[in-house]
């Protein structure tokens, strides 16, 4: 996928300056859609901005920090005035602050749940209003991960936020379906982006043990499967989540992995 499905489309994209998100952002543009990248690191969503589209007219940049509400609905408006009325909400926006239940501090879990969860709850709220009074359907789509669905030691406030975007996806599915409007969501296993650089050798080989393909995901890959789900070719796909995991919860145990 990658040529023009989402021709005449407008799709904001939160979280897009790194990673997932950047990658989104790529393939989306280059499935024509216009693209408004949002993202608290303001220096690489300009130089995404910059290079995807020089002239501004189809792709933008605005800076945001999603534990703002207010600058997450904000979005909606800019999105509007600047490129058109938003078709597609996509949020990739995702931190990890790993620590043993027992260390669990209640503001790392408050900030985990605001940057994964509460800013996709009000960013998708913001979008879906402006939808519903505009008389458009439209899709929405989040970044989970497979640790929304099993458990690791010392994720308990990930895994919880991305449990909570699973059951979104479900619950805006069946709340927007009189609308036009679709939810769902992509849950990725292990992705070669940043995110992945606190793990030590040992968990990194922890984790590709319980991943059949033995390797991480490319981050286009995880963007093929939000602009199926952004896109028309998913037109009767909603409430759900597919899991872009080279296998990983398909497997029971552990497999082998070569030295
Ligand atoms: N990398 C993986 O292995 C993996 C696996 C499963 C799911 N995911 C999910 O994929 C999504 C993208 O992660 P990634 O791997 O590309 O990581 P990343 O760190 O490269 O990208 C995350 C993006 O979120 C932005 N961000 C962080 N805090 C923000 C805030 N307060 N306001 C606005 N933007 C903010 C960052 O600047 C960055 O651009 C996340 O939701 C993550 O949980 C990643």
């Amino acid at each position: 996928m990658g040529s023009n499905e989402l021709e005449g489309q407008t799709a904001i994209i939160l979280g897009g300056a790194n990673g997932v998100g950047m990658a989104c952002a790529e393939l989306f543009a280059r499935a024509d859609a216009r693209v408004l990248v949002a993202d608290i690191d303001a220096e690489s969503g300009r130089r995404l901005a910059d290079r995807l589209d020089a002239s501004g007219q189809r792709v933008r940049f605005a800076t945001c920090d999603v534990r703002d509400l207010d600058a997450v609905q904000a979005l909606v408006d800019r999105c509007e005035v600047e490129l058109g009325v938003p078709d597609v909400g996509l949020y990739a926006t995702g931190i990890i602050k790993p620590a043993p239940f027992l260390d669990l501090t209640v503001t790392d879990f408050d900030l985990v749940m605001d940057v994964n969860l509460r800013g996709a709850v009000f960013f998708f709220q913001a979008l879906a209003r402006r939808l519903v009074k505009a008389g458009r359907g439209g899709s929405l789509v989040s970044i989970s991960s497979v640790g929304g669905q099993v458990a690791g030691d010392s994720t308990h406030a990930y895994g919880t936020s991305k449990a909570g975007l699973i059951h979104l996806a479900k619950s805006m599915a069946v709340s927007l379906a009189p609308y036009g409007i679709r939810a769902n969501s992509v849950g990725p296993g292990g992705v070669a982006t940043a995110m992945q650089a606190h793990l030590s050798p040992e968990e990194r080989h922890a984790s590709l043990s319980r991943t059949p393909m033995l390797r991480l995901a490319r981050p286009e890959e995880i963007a093929q499967v939000a602009l199926f789900l952004a896109s028309e070719a998913s037109s009767y796909v909603t409430g759900q989540t597919i899991f872009a995991d080279g296998g990983r919860l398909a497997l029971h145990r552990t497999v082998k992995v070569p030295q």
